[in-house]
């Protein structure tokens, strides 16, 4: 077959980009345009792991670096002056990170952590004191772990599940919110703002009908903040876990809890570690918690060499101005392109709703789910980077592909636990056990999406 030519290829993508701007005008948008030329400088692919991790510009990096060679940063709580320099940057970063949420400082603290995760782990301390655990069955391992904790407790845990369309189903949540199993104690209710998973948004509605039922509400935050505000002046979660690279990429490993200053007295913390410790005697079995808050809960010495770099990364993030637009578009151009792609017998399903910045879909063969895994592989040797996998929620996964651990064989095998991985599944129960994802951010443009199903078309042409 005669290969297409360089400029034949370029008048196709010059028709279908000039359609896509005629039924997506929003998303166009100069200043990203712009960013993307000079400032991802790095970037030699398709970026479509969004959801993962957001990309650093380059002057994100640079201006950090800056600042580190011109300022001598001490380990903060002393009274020198690079220690003093160091809590300055960590005042003004942990104000910076409540004026983007737009939260009332006499009602919201922030709590510094490593990540999401490490915040939501701070709700071990939780009191439920014979209360419960409400999870949506959509929810990020960070947080399906704490179930674990809350039942050693003494807690009960329960799940409200999600319908086919991925979304919370809301008959049940209303029910599970309003008849709790236990009537003592504290309640807790976590669900993500976002699924990491389908990209669904899940309503910020629900914090308030919660709250308004007695519960304490974590609304995680980690995958929705991105490309989505969250306004705590008109909602307000109790707790808010974030993890600071999926919005600006650099620098890693720091995030925070932003937690409601009057719930510290829900959380019950038995041990102490420097940093957290007013006074303690080794002579004596006695010590004085730290009072105050973030303190209490910010165990050792934390991030202050990378903290400075949030506030600049918040500030960068309020001058992008709106953006979602531009990504909602290149992700519902990716679903519809996805959906109508067949080559043969060989076609793609897509399993999320059209709308938000993700685009979640399996590759079939004859009518056969194909191992996610072969077109992740496929893909990033043709310079383009989606995810594969249950992306860490098991619950969405379940739901999709039909299957739970009791259902399958090897539950009651020799296999040893330790041994099981998701091609059991697979094998066991001869279903797939994991999808694709493409998610999206203000570094992605048309061409990412018309690459992608333009690769997506050739590797069914070639199964
Ligand atoms: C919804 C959600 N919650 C929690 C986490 C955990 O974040 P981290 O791994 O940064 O701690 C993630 C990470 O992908 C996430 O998407």
């Amino acid at each position: 077959m005669k290969q297409q030519s360089i400029t034949e290829k370029k008048e196709d993508f010059d028709v279908v980009f000039t359609d896509f701007l005629l039924k997506y005008p929003e998303y166009i948008n100069p200043v990203l345009d712009d960013l993307r030329k000079t400032e991802f400088t790095s970037l030699n692919g398709v970026y479509a792991d969004w959801t993962g991790a957001g990309l650093p510009t380059n002057s994100l990096i640079e201006k950090h670096m800056r600042f580190l060679q011109r300022n001598i940063l001490g380990n903060p709580h002393s009274f020198h002056k690079p220690s003093s320099k160091a809590d300055e940057k960590i005042m003004q970063t942990r104000n910076a990170i409540l004026s983007f949420l737009n939260a009332n400082p006499e009602e919201y603290e922030v709590v510094f952590t490593s990540g999401a995760t490490s915040a939501i782990l701070i709700l071990q301390h939780y009191m439920f004191g014979g209360g419960e655990l409400l999870l949506t069955a959509d929810n990020h391992n960070s947080v399906n772990g704490l179930r674990e904790i809350a039942k050693k407790k003494g807690a009960t845990v329960r799940y409200t599940p999600i319908t086919n369309e991925l979304q919370f189903d809301e008959e049940v949540l209303q029910k599970r919110l309003s008849y709790p199993r236990s009537w003592n104690g504290n309640k807790l209710f976590v669900y993500p703002a976002k699924s990491n998973y389908s990209g669904n948004i899940h309503s910020l509605d629900w914090v308030n009908i919660a709250q308004e039922k007695g519960w304490d509400v974590m609304l995680d935050a980690a995958a929705f903040l991105p490309n989505n505000k969250l306004d705590l002046s008109v909602v307000k979660p109790d707790f808010i876990p974030i993890s600071f690279y999926k919005l600006f990429g650099y620098p890693t490993g720091i995030g925070c809890l932003v937690i409601k200053k009057d719930k510290y007295r829900k959380l019950d913390k038995m041990w102490f570690s420097g940093g957290s410790i007013l006074l303690v005697s080794v002579k004596l079995d006695y010590f004085v918690p730290e009072s105050i808050g973030h303190m209490r809960f910010e165990d050792g010495t934390i991030n202050f060499g990378g903290i400075p770099a949030i506030f600049n990364g918040l500030e960068f993030m309020k001058e992008l101005g709106e953006y979602k637009g531009r990504i909602t578009s290149i992700a519902s151009y990716l679903h519809d392109s996805l959906c109508k792609i067949k080559v043969g017998s060989n076609s793609v399903v897509v399993h999320n709703i059209k709308g938000n910045d993700t685009v979640v879909f399996n590759i079939k063969k004859d009518g056969n789910i194909l191992d996610a895994s072969l077109f992740e592989q496929a893909a990033s040797k043709a310079g383009i980077y989606v995810r594969n996998g249950c992306f860490c929620n098991p619950g969405v996964n379940e739901k999709l592909f039909g299957y739970s651990v009791k259902d399958e064989e090897f539950y009651n095998s020799e296999i040893l636990p330790y041994e099981i991985n998701l091609n059991h599944f697979e094998e066991n129960s001869g279903k797939p056990v994991g999808a694709l994802r493409a998610s999206f951010g203000y570094v992605n443009d048309f061409s990412d999406v018309y690459k992608i199903a333009e690769f997506t078309k050739k590797y069914l042409a070639i199964l």
